[in-house]
Formats: structure tokens, C-alpha cells, sequence
């Protein structure tokens, strides 16, 4: 029988903890949402939701610029986490939340130096009235001196056993990309014993190395060009989280997929994988936010054309050989 699905059948609305989002996609903490203007651009865009820039205890201004550069098949970058501060940010969310009590989600994400910044900045959270999603931030690779804190597993579940101790309001964690079937086990085993809301999957793959051949040289200043990578090199990478931690976490974690999304296809990927929501960070940061009508409309018309009329007819239906 011919498929008789028109893209106006077509809805990509997503709930996520109870709200109904328009479509899954929002930008990644880092793009877009540095400064109350960013954040508004993105709170007024046609992304489902939007998250804060991971924020410190107090304002930072990172590492010395160049520290982002935008290469053909995607991006590298050691930003260091320049934020304005947690309070910052905290009072942007809390005047939204206040004044646009229905607009759905919103995601705040907080990256601290040490176990002790990270409590301190959740608790700040808890105390607030904030009411949207926390993001702990467990993998910046690009504080010099500071390895990242997913790829020690002990530490993981130390600081989520005295985060979950105190911390009562939905919370998700920011994953690097992990390679090896061992590290996704043993990250599942521990992941699975909290009452997480997400894991989202994956930061950039760390410490890449761009070369300019022109000028034979790196293309980043800090770390002696080091930088995290985004973009079309880290899609498979990324694919394969999601689909690791989907089929090994308990059902109530929800994926929210990151990495190599840029066209309405890598969206699509993602979802078959098993991801809720889908973070773009290095093509939103390229095209800006026009993207998100972009992907949203190549996503529908891919949706229209297998048929589907809902996101979760195929969500984490990838088929094995
Ligand atoms: C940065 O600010 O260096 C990027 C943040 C991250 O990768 O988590």
C-alpha cells in the first residue's frame, strides 16, 4: 500500500518530565546562551527548549582567544568555560520561569572545578525556586590542568552520592564520549543506582588537534591547540553512546543525544538510537538559529516519507543484523 503520509500529518511534539515540547531540539550548553540576549534569542526560536552555559561559582573568563575554530567537517574548541557566574544565570531562568510559566523546560547547566564547587553550585540550585532541569556538567576537557571528571569512575559515583544526598529536583549529567563496551558497563552500573533524569550524550570527543597546513600551524591558542572536538567527525561516536547507555540504562534515565547534528537525517539517527531530546552545538553555532526550522522541517518530511506521524513510533528502534 502506497505510505499516504503528508508532512502536515507529521508532529515531532515530545514530552520530557511532563511538558509537552514542541519538537526535541535545543541547543548544547556552550552555544548560544552565554549572555540573557543568547538565551532570549533562543527562549524565542523555534527549539523545543534551551540550557544555560555551564556555570561556575563566579564569573570566568576562560582561555585566551583564538579558542573556538570552525573547520570543515565540524569544529574544535577550549573555551576553559567562560561564564558569568552562576547568580547570572540563575536570575535569568528564575525572572523566565516567573514570566512565561507555560513555555515549557528549562535546562541550567553548572560545571564546578572540584566535588566541593559542584555541591556548593547545587545547592545554591536547590535552595533557588528554580523549577526547570539541572545539567551537572562531568566532562569540560578543556581546563588546563583539570581532567575531566566522567572518565574517573570512582569520583563519578562519589559526587553523585553527595549530590542525590541533598539534591531533590530533576537532574541530568553531561557525558564525554566513552569507547570502550567495559567503560559503558561499568558508567551504566553506576548511573543506574541514582535517580537521574537524563544522561546526555556526548561533549565534544577531547583533546583533538587541528593543523593549518598554510601556516603549519595549530589553530586554537590554549593547550598548544588541543581543543574538544564537534561536529560531522564526532556523529558515530555520539550515535553509539546514545544507543550504549539507551539499551543499558533503566528506562526512567531518558538520552538526550548530542553530537554531529546538522541535518534533519542526523536528527533522525539520534531518535532511532533512542535519544528524547537532541542538543546542536557546532552547526547552530556555524548557521545560527534559523537551524532549528531547518532540521525541524528535514526531520518532518524523512518522518512523512517512512510514515511516521510521531516521534515515538520509531524512538530507539534501531534494527540489528
Ligand atoms: C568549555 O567551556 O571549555 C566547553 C565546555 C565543555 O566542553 O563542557
Amino acid at each position: 500500500m502506497a505510505n499516504s503520509t503528508t508532512v502536515t500529518d507529521v508532529s515531532l511534539e515530545t514530552t520530557f518530565l511532563g511538558h509537552k515540547l514542541s519538537n526535541p531540539f535545543m541547543n548544547a550548553s556552550g552555544v548560544h546562551c552565554m549572555t540573557t540576549k543568547e538565551l532570549d534569542e533562543m527562549a524565542n526560536s523555534n527549539a523545543g527548549a534551551f540550557i544555560t552555559k555551564s556555570a561556575t561559582s563566579i564569573e570566568r573568563a576562560g582561555n585566551p582567544e583564538p579558542r573556538y575554530y570552525s573547520v570543515p567537517l565540524g569544529s574544535i574548541n577550549s573555551m576553559g568555560l567562560p561564564n558569568k557566574g552562576i547568580d547570572y544565570y540563575l536570575e535569568y531562568v528564575l525572572k523566565r520561569q516567573e514570566n512565561f510559566p507555560n513555555a515549557g523546560v528549562i535546562f541550567f547547566s553548572v560545571a564546578g572545578m572540584s566535588v566541593d564547587e559542584n555541591i556548593k553550585l547545587l545547592q545554591k540550585i536547590q535552595d533557588s525556586s528554580f523549577s526547570g532541569v539541572t545539567e551537572l556538567n562531568l566532562s569540560c576537557p578543556n581546563v588546563p590542568g583539570k581532567p575531566q571528571v566522567a572518565y574517573d569512575f570512582e569520583l563519578t559515583k562519589e559526587i553523585l552520592t553527595k549530590v542525590f544526598a541533598f539534591f531533590k529536583k530533576p537532574l541530568g549529567i553531561k557525558l564525554p564520549p566513552f569507547f570502550d563496551f567495559a567503560h559503558f558497563e561499568i558508567m551504566s552500573n553506576i548511573l543506574n543506582q541514582f535517580p537521574l533524569t537524563y544522561v546526555n550524550s556526548i561533549n565534544s570527543i577531547g583533546n583533538g588537534l587541528y593543523i593549518d597546513v598554510e601556516s603549519e600551524s595549530v589553530v586554537i591558542k590554549p593547550k598548544n591547540g588541543f581543543g574538544g572536538l564537534g561536529g560531522e567527525y564526532v556523529k558515530p561516536t555520539a550515535l553509539a553512546n546514545v544507543r550504549a547507555f539507551y539499551t543499558r540504562l533503566n528506562p526512567n534515565i531518558k538520552i538526550i543525544g548530542t553530537g554531529g547534528i546538522r541535518t534533519g537525517q542526523d536528527a533522525f539517527e539520534h531518535l532511532l538510537c533512542g535519544a528524547t531530546l537532541l542538543q546542536i552545538g557546532t552547526e547552530l553555532h556555524k548557521e545560527g538559529i534559523s537551524i532549528f526550522d531547518r532540521v525541524e522541517k528535514e526531520l518532518k518530511d524523512i518522518m512523512a516519507k517512512k510514515g511516521y506521524k510521531s516521534i515515538d513510533e520509531f524512538r530507539g528502534k534501531l534494527n540489528s543484523l
